[in-house]
């Protein structure tokens, strides 16, 4: 109980995962990508041809209880299989919206997140990170940018892997994902009461890690 996390919560491509490893780096913290945990219940789900809807909402979350993953150098293994790349796929963030949307689902994944809280701390990036699974964190970072910067950041990241992509496109797939998250009876996507807000609109990369670090600070 007394090993400190920071969370760091926030829609789709807002900056989150960067800011979020970049922070855990500098403070030789854990790190929670929990968005990844429901990537990964996705793909296995899909896999096990699983159609991701309530009919299956039993059987996804049994296979999310016993998900064959390891974190490891940085990358994901789904029962020994590198899917690092396979699970940042838009598809696959569109599936892990539907999916997280399950109750038993979240339910059967909580047990995995609490499980990386170590010394000498942790660093937790997700949508309820301190409004659910750290309530009593010492700092919640809600992390925002406009609908239109994030979508420039989406395509400038798939341009940049030679990917090609619409740019109108990703604002719409961003858009329905922050409304399905956003509205969903569980854990909705929603600032944590005593959350510091951060728009990164028009910040870099490495001034919004400053500030989280500085908020860090002031709390020691
Ligand atoms: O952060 P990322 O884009 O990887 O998350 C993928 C999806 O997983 C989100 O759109 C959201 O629906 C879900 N998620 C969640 N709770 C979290 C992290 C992610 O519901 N803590």
């Amino acid at each position: 109980e007394r090993i400190p996390v920071l969370c760091i919560d926030g829609p789709t491509a807002s900056g989150k995962g960067t800011v979020a490893a970049k922070v855990a780096q500098r403070l030789g913290y854990h790190f929670l990508d929990s968005g990844a945990m429901y990537r990964i219940t996705a793909l296995a789900a899909t896999r096990a041809g699983l159609a991701i809807d309530a009919a299956h909402e039993e059987r996804i979350a049994a296979l999310a209880r016993q998900l064959p993953v390891r974190f490891r150098a940085g990358r994901i293994l789904l029962a020994g299989e590198d899917v690092s790349e396979a699970i940042r796929t838009e598809e696959a963030g569109m599936n892990a919206s539907r999916v997280s949307a399950l109750p038993a689902v979240r339910a059967a994944l909580v047990a995995l997140q609490l499980g990386f809280r170590g010394l000498p701390g942790l660093v937790a990036d997700g949508r309820d990170m301190g409004t659910v699974i750290f309530p009593s964190a010492p700092l919640k970072v809600y992390l925002t940018a406009s609908a239109a910067c994030r979508a420039e950041r989406r395509y400038k990241q798939l341009i940049s892997k030679g990917i090609s992509a619409n740019i109108d496109d990703l604002r719409a797939d961003l858009e329905a994902r922050d409304a399905r998250d956003s509205s969903r009876p569980v854990a909705p996507l929603r600032p944590a009461q005593d959350a510091l807000l951060l728009d990164s609109s028009a910040l870099t990369i490495e001034q919004a890690v400053s500030q989280v670090l500085q908020w860090w600070q002031e709390r020691q």
